[in-house]
């Protein structure tokens, strides 16, 4: 079965087919990312009508003469100029082709990215850490149906405090990948400088806000070089990559599961997927790790039309609705 995956909720607009939620066809994503970094983050007008944009050619690049059997769009969480691009394509294209449409939780989705073009899949129970630009959320899931939550962050999501602190540090956005390439310069191991929130508490919950003001207060007096950037840089993406991994290694001890997946943007980050490794490999408890391919991390229909698959739920055009504040909890 062959799904059309439409996806639109933030800066990326991406359409895709996806053969029975595994086998890419076509993927294709165009990024507004260039032109956020201008004004240092999203402002969300311009990012729906970059959208306008950009939907129909990454329509015609991943359609093309392609027959697809269904069309899944993302209906949230995101930005409602951004979503209703997405479903309001959806919409037409399901009333002129007469297809169904699948709805589908972004949040959720983001979890797919493990399952395509890979050899293996992920065997139950999972333990998922998805980590984005909004969210962080860590999920034990027992089925497809069956998704406990085990926590998430009470302020600022991982992601956030990546593209938050790159800004006070005075690098591009977004901050995830600019933090991350900008670390690499700097070569002490020993990155203690900043506090690592809630990594002593028993519970499954992050905070990553008072990072932020950690990073201000540090940064405010100084005249900010190349290698004060670099130091910085290294100590911030050590701080929550520690927070992270000390939280997912917790949710491991304690239910046990047989996979553990990461996804969503800031799963791509290469120090928090060393690291992990590395800690996984030191454990007597074993657990397959399920790292999605980097450029099916951040936001892609792939994982729209592969989560629809796995969670067949159609609709006819008239229902479709969009919800920016969906949580990865919630059904669509
Ligand atoms: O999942 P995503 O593409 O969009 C949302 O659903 O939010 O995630 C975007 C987030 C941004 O905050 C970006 O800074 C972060 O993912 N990110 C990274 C990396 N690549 C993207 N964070 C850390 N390291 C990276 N390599
Ligand atoms: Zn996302």
């Amino acid at each position: 079965m062959k799904i059309l995956g439409i996806e639109t909720s933030c800066d990326e607009t991406s359409a895709s087919i996806v053969e029975n939620g595994t086998k890419i066809i076509s993927n294709a994503v165009f990024s507004s990312q260039k032109m956020h970094a201008k004004t240092g983050g999203i402002i969300p007008e311009n990012a729906a009508r970059q959208q306008i944009k950009s939907i129909i050619p990454v329509l015609e690049q991943s359609i093309k003469n392609t027959y697809f059997d269904a069309i899944a769009v993302t209906v949230g969480p995101g930005l409602i100029g951004s979503l209703l691009v997405g479903v309001e394509t959806a919409r037409t294209l399901s009333f002129v082709y007469k297809k169904p449409i699948i709805p589908v939780n972004h949040l959720v989705a983001h979890v797919f990215a493990n399952f395509i073009e890979k050899t293996e899949l992920p065997k139950f129970p999972y333990i998922c850490l998805v980590v984005s630009g909004g969210h962080t959320d860590l999920i034990l899931m027992k089925n497809l149906k069956s998704i406990k939550y085990l926590g998430g962050t009470r302020d600022d999501a991982a992601g956030e405090a990546f593209d938050k602190t790159a800004r006070l540090l005075g690098l591009p956005y977004p901050g995830g990948p600019s933090i991350s390439l900008k670390a690499k310069e700097y070569s002490d191991s020993n990155l203690t400088l900043f506090p690592r929130p809630m990594i002593h508490d028993k519970n499954f919950e992050f905070s990553f806000s008072g990072l932020k003001t950690s990073v201000f207060r540090k940064v405010k007096d100084l005249k900010m070089t190349n290698s004060l950037q670099s130091k910085f840089a290294a100590e911030v993406q050590e701080a929550i990559v520690d927070v992270l991994i000390s939280k997912t290694l917790s949710a491991l001890d304690k239910y046990k599961p047989k996979s553990l997946l990461l996804a969503g943007g800031v799963s791509a980050n290469q120090r928090l997927r060393y690291k992990l490794t590395k800690e996984i490999q030191g454990k007597k408890v074993k657990v397959d790790l399920f790292f999605p391919e980097p450029k099916y991390c951040t936001d892609n229909a792939a994982v729209i039309a592969s989560c629809a698959f796995f969670n067949k739920k159609y609709i006819p055009w008239e229902k479709i609705k969009v919800n920016p504040e969906l949580t990865i909890m919630d059904k669509v």
